[in-house]
């Protein structure tokens, strides 16, 4: 079962949208060469506790951290550690918070100078499939048309579009009805129609190479089977008679 949000609800969902682009935000403006991931968990971690909100993934089946910092040929999941940022890294920032009973969740890959042509290029082509997902998110349209618009998008510019993790349904859980897969497949239909009240957490994983994942033993961090690099972008975004309304952002 899909849950709509109230108008009321969608304003706290709101509230914690505004949050999470805070945390997003103090986190980004930290990233720099020979900052460890730790260093952005521990900004993350002041920013939501002076937002007077509380992590949502830490803790989350066994998860250790309030942040997931991704780099290169990680996915997601990646777990904050000692390991300083380089130049020409891309790390993906994923968090997620808990305000007044509603979660909000989302995700942004970052490059650090000197960025190569082709990693450019493949954060813009994530970031203009998440553009893509989110301008689905009408009355009337179908879940499939979401996962349609990211597929075609990724695939066109020649890059590979993640299987395993898929975006999700969100409100009162982190993970709600439906999931939101980032690939449609032709036998299972176009999936429910999308209603006002309806929040989605759109999050397309894109790989540079082959879209094949593989766990590491930290049973976490999501990395590329061919170790290319991979970006991922994320919004909850609700769905209004007026069209998206994007959540997430600051
Ligand atoms: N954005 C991811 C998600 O929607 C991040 C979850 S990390 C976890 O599930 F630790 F909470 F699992
Ligand atoms: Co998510």
């Amino acid at each position: 079962m899909i849950v709509c949000k109230s108008a009321a609800e969608l304003e706290k969902m709101r509230a914690a949208g505004r949050v999470v682009a805070q945390v997003l935000q103090a986190v980004v403006a930290r990233v720099a060469p020979g900052v460890a991931t730790l260093e952005l968990e521990a900004v993350a971690d002041k920013a939501i506790a002076a937002a007077g909100a509380a992590p949502a993934f830490k803790g989350y089946h066994g998860y250790p951290c309030v942040l997931c910092t991704s780099v290169n040929e990680e996915v997601v999941h990646g777990i904050p550690s000692e390991r300083k940022l380089q130049g020409g890294d891309l790390v993906s920032i994923d968090v997620g918070v808990k305000l007044d009973g509603f979660f909000a969740d989302a995700a942004t890959t970052v490059a650090l100078a000197p960025v190569s042509p082709e990693a450019e290029r493949l954060l813009r082509v994530t970031r203009e499939a998440l553009d893509k997902a989110v301008a689905a998110m009408c009355p009337g349209r179908h879940l499939a048309d979401i996962s349609e618009a990211v597929q075609q998008h990724v695939e066109a510019a020649g890059f590979g579009v993640v299987r395993e993790f898929v975006g999700h349904g969100i409100g009162t859980a982190l993970h709600e009805e439906p999931q939101v897969p980032n690939y449609v497949t032709p036998a299972k239909g176009r999936g429910p129609r999308l209603e006002p009240g309806m929040v989605l957490a759109l999050e397309p994983m894109v790989t540079a190479g082959a879209p094949a994942v593989t766990i590491r033993p930290d049973r976490w961090t999501a990395v590329t089977a061919d170790g290319s690099n991979a970006a991922h972008f994320e919004h909850c975004v609700a769905v209004t008679q007026n069209g998206p309304w994007i959540l997430t952002e600051p």
